[in-house]
């Protein structure tokens, strides 16, 4: 482990350096890596896994997600099997469908956990909340999590890039003794930036609390609220969404994610420093009550509770269409379409 201080208190976290792929490689030399569901994450950390060379293969229900794991070079037989069959072969069974679907599958899957296979999540969802879930895990089985910081996606491109996300990492039980070595090398081989410790319970009320705030929920209504304010006093859409969107997407978060927002700051105008340093305070005081609500709302256990009820009902697909087609069909996005259209590299 490193020992690395973030802004004044010492953590410590494991790299490739402490902890090089080759070790990954010989830790998990005699273990089948079945990777359950090839929905986001699937074949993210699949495709990852197999490339770091690693002895993966994919469990995934017939269909045309069954279909893209064929096109990704997953071979039906001998590396992509229903998931049944892929549960009764892996001994690390990593368990990335939805969810709401591993609530489904979890009576499927129990029954493979033999003692001494490991049970591998990258959410501590399903165990936390397992009064609501029904997840307990046996007694004689390693039970652990990787969580990457972001998309399955991103994770496969920055991969390809050479690069990688940063993946917290988590023992919920170490049935045989090596399950923390084990949480680690399946870290690396996902193709983790850096590794940091957490458990499940904070990894799961971290998670829900970032993508309900800052990530997703709290930055689309900010953006909602400005560009509505603009467009109110008379400005055109393409105004409102440039000064709402396109500009920080574009030019501003590439600065922060470099260099910090303090570089970012004084990258701007002495006009656009002295704005900024002057309202983010009180936006500070106008959005932690709500960060507060939201807070306590994962911590009861209600923002879980909401989550599965909804995404279990049956038409769980249509409803969440049209909630994303009044995003997309908002102005505001609309515009973001035309803005998207215009940029020099499309033409
Ligand atoms: N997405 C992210 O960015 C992200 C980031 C970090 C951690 N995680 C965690 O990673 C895990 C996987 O998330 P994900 O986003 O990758 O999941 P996802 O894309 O929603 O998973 C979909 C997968 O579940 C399968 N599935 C759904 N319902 C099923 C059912 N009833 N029976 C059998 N298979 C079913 C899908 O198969 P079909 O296509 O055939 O329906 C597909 O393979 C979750 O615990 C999540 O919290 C996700």
């Amino acid at each position: 482990m490193a020992q690395i201080n973030f802004g004044g208190t010492v953590e410590e976290v494991v790299t490739r350096e402490e902890f090089p792929l080759e070790k990954a490689r010989e830790v998990l030399a005699n273990e089948t890596i079945a990777v359950i569901g090839y929905g986001v994450q699937g074949p993210g950390q699949g495709l990852n896994m197999r490339d770091n060379g690693f002895n993966v293969i994919v469990g995934q229900r017939k269909g045309k997600t069954y279909d893209k794991a064929i096109a990704d070079g997953w071979v039906p037989g001998e590396t992509l099997f229903e998931i049944e069959e892929a549960l009764e072969k892996g001994t690390i069974i990593c368990f990335l469908l939805s969810d709401a679907a591993q609530i489904e599958l979890w009576p499927t899957v129990k029954k493979y956990l033999t003692a001494g296979k490991s049970l591998y999540f990258s959410h501590g969802f399903g165990v936390t909340y397992n009064d609501q879930t029904g997840i307990v895990p046996p007694a004689d089985v390693d039970v652990f999590l990787v969580a990457p910081k972001g998309s399955g996606t991103s994770l496969r491109r920055l991969f390809v890039e050479g690069k990688g996300l940063n993946s917290s990492f988590a023992v919920f039980q170490n049935a045989t003794g090596e399950a923390r070595t084990k949480c680690i090398a399946m870290g690396i081989g996902v193709g983790s930036g850096y590794l940091f410790e957490t458990d499940f319970y904070r990894e799961v009320t971290s998670d829900l609390t970032g993508e309900r705030g800052t990530l997703m929920g709290a930055i689309q209504g900010i953006f909602a609220a400005q560009y509505e304010v603009l467009r109110e006093n008379g400005h055109s859409p393409s105004e409102a969404f440039n000064e709402t969107v396109e500009e920080l997407t574009q030019s501003l978060m590439p600065l922060v994610a470099e260099n910090g927002m303090d570089w970012m700051y004084a990258n701007c105008s002495t006009t656009a420093q002295r704005g900024a340093l002057d309202w983010w305070k009180p936006f500070k005081e106008a959005t932690k009550p709500v960060f507060q609500q939201l807070y306590n709302s994962v911590k009861s256990g209600e923002q879980a509770n909401i989550s599965i009820t909804r995404n279990s009902q049956p038409d769980y697909r249509e409803k969440l269409e049209v909630e994303l087609a009044e995003l997309r069909d908002s102005e505001m996005w609309q515009a973001g379409a035309a803005v998207r259209s215009l940029r020099p590299e499309r033409n």
